[in-house]
């Protein structure tokens, strides 16, 4: 089955053909990174106009390896949670040609959709299958949750009380003048600099269950900034060696305090945040010691993309969970905190 995926949930527009929910034929991104960035964040009515201009093309461009339209079975459009204006570009646009080539329509949600990549991958290297029993750490820009999978069973056990861990990324670039997103630089300068210069928190450290907190952390920061005065332009590696590091720290010591008490097989990582380089080589060193595989998809696919997309759509299919014309977005879902995903579907 080959399904398109379509994608517009925050600054990214993408399209993608999956086959089967596994291989990737085609994925096209195109990012308005450069555009927002001036702005230090994601201004929403300059992005849903962007996406308007870059869906067609980007959507051409990803069906071009298909020949034409006639083989794709299904259409995926993610539908939340993000931007309602950026979402309901994508989501015309989705029904727009299901109607137009007369195919099935289903709606993914983003995060649940970033939880697919691991599982998503290009035919010359087949991706993993998905371990009956793991752990599933997302860590995106706007979400960090920890989930216990057991086959189709999926259970918060931990979650960010305040920011997420791709928001304290970016805040902390902008308070060093690092521009945006923050992600990406941080973890390339922090190769230059020294992740014991500066001890900072690591919040509720051996407290608070398998919960996270990154707000004390970027406190911390913005004050050591204030200390600093003029030497922190010198100091930047330095600074953002010692936050990535205790970013890390965090992520990986709740990690390992949950295979304390969950027995499983693999640990997964996705979304944005996933892409860290520092992050990856602690988590896999953390699997490495328990015995136990380390599931991470490849840099491409942690940030946003269409392939999780149509990935997930074709799950969506094969369980008939198709939608109508009248599919709507949403904006946000429970899952930023503690609770139950308010919204299974988005629909
Ligand atoms: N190498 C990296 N190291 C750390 N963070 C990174 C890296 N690359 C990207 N990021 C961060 O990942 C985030 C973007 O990821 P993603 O696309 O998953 O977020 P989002 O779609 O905005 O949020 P969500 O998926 O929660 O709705 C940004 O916060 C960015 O700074
Ligand atoms: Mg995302």
């Amino acid at each position: 089955m080959l399904v398109l995926g379509i994608e517009s949930s925050c600054d990214e527009t993408a399209a993608s053909i999956v086959e089967d929910g596994r291989f990737i034929l085609s994925n096209v991104v195109s990012s308005q990174e450069t555009i927002h960035a001036p702005y230090g964040g994601v201004v929403p009515e300059i992005a849903s106009r962007h996406h308007l201009i870059s869906l067609m093309p980007v959507i051409r461009a990803a069906i071009e390896p298909v020949g034409d339209p006639s083989a794709i079975d299904v259409i995926a459009v993610t539908n939340g949670p993000g931007l309602v204006g950026s979402l309901l570009v994508g989501i015309q646009g989705a029904k727009t040609l299901a109607w137009v080539w007369g195919k099935k329509l289903v709606a993914v949600n983003h995060l649940e959709a970033h939880l697919r990549a691991p599982f998503t991958g290009y035919p010359a290297a087949p991706p993993p299958l998905p371990p009956r029993r793991h752990l599933s750490l997302l860590v995106s820009g706007g979400h960090t949750i920890l989930f216990l999978v057991d086959g189709d069973r999926r259970e918060i056990i931990g979650a960010t009380r305040d920011d997420a861990a791709g928001e304290a990324f970016d805040k902390v670039a902008k308070m060093l003048g690092l521009g945006y997103p923050g992600g990406r630089v941080i973890d390339q300068l922090s190769h230059q600099g020294d992740p014991h210069r500066y001890r900072l928190p690591r919040g509720l450290h051996k407290r608070g269950g398998l919960d996270f907190s990154f707000s004390g952390l970027k406190t911390a920061v913005l004050q050591l900034i204030g200390t600093l005065g003029d030497a922190v332009t010198e100091e930047i590696p330095n600074i953002c060696a010692s936050f990535q590091e205790a970013v890390v720290d965090s992520l990986v010591s709740k990690t390992a305090e949950a295979l304390t008490t969950h027995a499983v097989d693999a640990v997964v990582m996705a979304g944005g945040v996933a892409a860290n380089g520092g992050l990856r080589k602690a988590m896999e060193s953390l699997c490495h010691a328990r015995g136990i595989d380390f599931l991470v998809p490849p840099v491409p696919l942690c940030t946003d993309n269409a392939a999780m997309v149509a990935s997930l759509g074709y799950e969506l299919a094969c369980s008939g969970a198709f939608s109508g014309s009248d599919l709507n977005a949403f904006s946000s879902s429970l899952w930023s905190r503690r609770g139950e995903l308010r919204h299974p579907r988005g629909r």
